[in-house]
């Protein structure tokens, strides 16, 4: 499995604490940074990460600010991208049960990290259930087309 992961300034510790987390447990992962904790613009790393995603390069993405909302509204932004923002494993799951979620966005400021992991490991091992959502996924893609 290959995870691209990115963050702003808000959420630097908590990428940098995530991309070990996840190499120590043999997954790849391509850091699209920032790679120092200066202040930055978050929607830049949202782009960067979903373009990867949307591209094929990485199974997964997993985006980071102080609250998560702004990588949300961001990442949302790219066509192909459903991210889903939760903020402990519960909403992980469902994010991948339900809405298929191809990227996870996670509150540097709001969460500590050993939640920030276990909502990690949630989401990566949760597939989508299909059925009934499918046809729900399939109606947002269409909105991408003819909005
Ligand atoms: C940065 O101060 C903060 O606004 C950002 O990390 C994020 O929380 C935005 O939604």
């Amino acid at each position: 499995m290959k995870i691209v992961i990115g963050s702003d300034h808000a959420a630097y510790k908590m990428k940098e604490h995530i991309k070990e987390y996840l190499k120590n447990k043999g997954i790849e992962v391509i850091d699209e940074g920032p790679y120092s904790e200066d202040r930055v613009d978050y929607p830049i790393y949202a782009k960067k990460v979903c373009e990867k995603v949307v591209n094929k390069e990485a199974d997964y993405g997993i985006l980071m600010c102080g609250t998560g909302l702004g990588m949300s509204i961001a990442a949302n932004k790219v066509k192909g991208i459903r991210a889903t923002l939760a903020y402990y494993p519960k909403m992980a799951e469902l994010a991948r049960q339900h809405n298929n979620a191809n990227v996870l966005v996670l509150g540097g400021r709001t969460m500590g990290f050993e939640l920030a992991e276990w909502t990690v490991d949630t989401f990566l091992e949760t597939s989508f259930e299909g059925g009934r959502h499918e046809k729900r996924i399939n109606l947002i893609s269409e909105m991408e087309e003819n909005l």
